[in-house]
């Protein structure tokens, strides 16, 4: 085990979630530019038959004489016009020369010279951005999976930038176990505590859906002593607020050193975390007995068989792996049971429907980077002491090394074993990223989008089966999803820990998410 803390939480960093800048692969978020297509050229009629060659009249007339020059030449210039065209496709075709612009990469896409690096993708892979400045958005950020970079001081200023509005879309963030609510100062490129002044639950039901909650989940609005935390200042209601009731709450505060009531807007929009298990002193690989214990622990079934695990976050949205749904990504192949121990028991229900799978598109299946998938569930869950959802990671929550964690699911029990009839789980500890990424550990594999947890000395662990379940924690009575079970080499083998998605560093796209479905 290893004491130091090596996984602070620190909550959304912008760049940091990001993809590499040029993946190849990555859908871009644009149509592809414009293809040059092999269309043939067009014939050239070389049998011209036009007035030239009329038959001679008896008389000749000098008007007659000079009509035919004319005709001869114009003829002459359409010719040479056509044979200009030919030259001209056939030069293309022959040399593929990307005569006004530059070539995509390998492809045939040719993008004018004046189109690359001006923040706009036109290359299907997006070629004319990736290069920029050494591939580094150096004065700004990325506008999420697309190449553009907008300028830092152009996020959370009211003013949409990015295409699909990445810099407006996450203004506001949870900080701490008790969810205080910061907003993003575009001024000071800080995140601020929110004042009470003026704040009610009117607002508060604004703010948890502009964040991606829905407003019937909404729980309550507080308000509590922000301490250090308001060392940078607050984020103040303006007056006018209520007449702009459906602009973005964002928009109408304001950077202020001070607030009249001194306490900061705690808000919760989903009622998270809570579980019956609150004594942590239960040792890795146990049958779970009851329901109330991991109650975001869901089973997504493809006809009928167990495939992988996922998590309720709110009352239409698992979380669970990219790679779970990369064969089956069509909605109507899953099944998602909620609020079951065993599988046998779940072969007796019908399971929920789902309406939308959405895998990360930074996914990769050659490196496992960024796996992470949402579904959406066709009707909203029926929360109860079995079925309720586990906490999103909230900024400044304290994810060491130190701390204990769990796993669940019904994986296999040993390597390339079967599916576990029983739900399980197992504590594990988190392995911080430079152990993890040793020679005799991953040797360099793991990312920044991927946590290591398990035992070094091997002999628990996650396997087969439990990939998109739960990595959780508790903390001042909650449960946090840390992470979402991806891969590791073979199960529970030494120096081999389980390997989960940072759902940290996924909050923004899972909010995205959210919002737009
Ligand atoms: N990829 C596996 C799955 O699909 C999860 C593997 C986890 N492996 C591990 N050693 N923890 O279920």
């Amino acid at each position: 085990m290893h004491n130091n803390p090596s996984h602070v939480n620190y909550g959304f960093q912008y760049g940091e979630e990001r993809p590499p800048a040029f993946a190849p692969g990555y859908p871009t978020a644009y149509p592809p530019a414009p293809q040059y297509t092999n269309r043939a050229p067009e014939p050239i009629n070389t049998h011209h038959t036009a007035t030239a060659g009329l038959p001679h009249t008896t008389v000749r007339r000098k008007g007659s004489r000079c009509k035919c020059l004319c005709i001869t030449a114009a003829v002459v210039i359409i010719i040479l016009i056509l044979l200009g065209v030919a030259a001209v496709l056939l030069w293309y075709f022959l040399y593929g020369v990307c005569t006004l612009g530059r070539r995509c990469g390998q492809s045939n896409t040719c993008v004018r010279s004046s189109q690359w690096c001006d923040g706009v993708t036109d290359c299907p892979k997006g070629e004319d951005e990736a290069q920029c400045l050494y591939g580094v958005c150096t004065l700004g950020r990325k506008c999420g999976q697309n190449n553009k970079c907008v300028l830092s001081s152009q996020w959370c200023d009211g003013v949409t930038d990015c295409p699909e509005g990445e810099d407006e879309a996450q203004c506001f963030r949870f900080y701490g176990a008790d969810f205080m609510l910061q907003s993003f100062s575009n001024e000071d490129q800080k995140w601020k505590v929110v004042c009470s002044d003026r704040w009610d639950s009117n607002i508060g039901k604004r703010a948890c859906q502009q964040i991606g909650y829905s407003s019937s989940n909404y729980v309550n609005s507080g308000t509590i002593n922000p301490g250090s935390v308001a060392a940078d200042g607050y984020m103040t209601l303006n007056a006018d607020y209520l007449a702009l009731s459906s602009d973005p709450v964002h928009n109408s505060l304001s950077s202020s050193a001070s607030c009249p009531t001194n306490e900061a807007v705690t808000l919760r929009c989903s009622d998270c975390g809570k579980s019956s298990a609150l004594a942590t002193r239960i040792v890795g690989g146990n049958v779970v007995t009851t329901t109330s214990r991991w109650p975001w622990q869901v089973s997504l079934q493809v006809s009928g068989n167990h495939m992988c695990g996922g998590s309720i976050i709110t009352p239409s949205w698992i979380v669970t792996a990219a790679h779970c749904v990369q064969k089956y990504s069509s909605p109507s192949q899953w099944r998602v049971y909620a609020g079951f121990l065993t599988l046998t028991q779940m072969s007796y229900s019908s399971g929920n429907l789902v309406s939308e799978v959405i895998s990360h598109s930074g996914y990769n299946t050659d490196t496992s980077t960024n796996d992470i998938a949402l579904m959406k569930l066709r009707t909203p869950l029926q929360f109860s002491s079995s079925i309720a959802p586990v906490c999103l990671p909230n900024s400044g929550l304290d994810f060491s090394t130190s701390r204990t964690y769990y796993v669940t699911g019904w994986g296999a029990t040993s390597n390339g074993g079967f599916a576990s009839n029983d739900l399980r789980e197992a504590q594990v500890s988190l392995i911080s990223n430079t152990v993890c990424n040793s020679q005799q550990v991953y040797n360099g594999q793991i990312t920044d989008s991927m946590i290591c947890a398990g035992k070094l000395e091997g002999g628990v662990d996650s396997c087969q089966g439990d990939s998109g379940g739960p990595l959780v924690t508790s903390q001042s009575y909650l449960w946090w999803l840390v992470g979402d079970t991806s891969w590791g080499q073979g199960c529970a083998i030494r120096n081999r820990p389980g390997v989960y998605g940072n759902v940290t560093l996924f909050l923004d796209w899972i909010y995205t998410q959210m919002k737009k479905y």
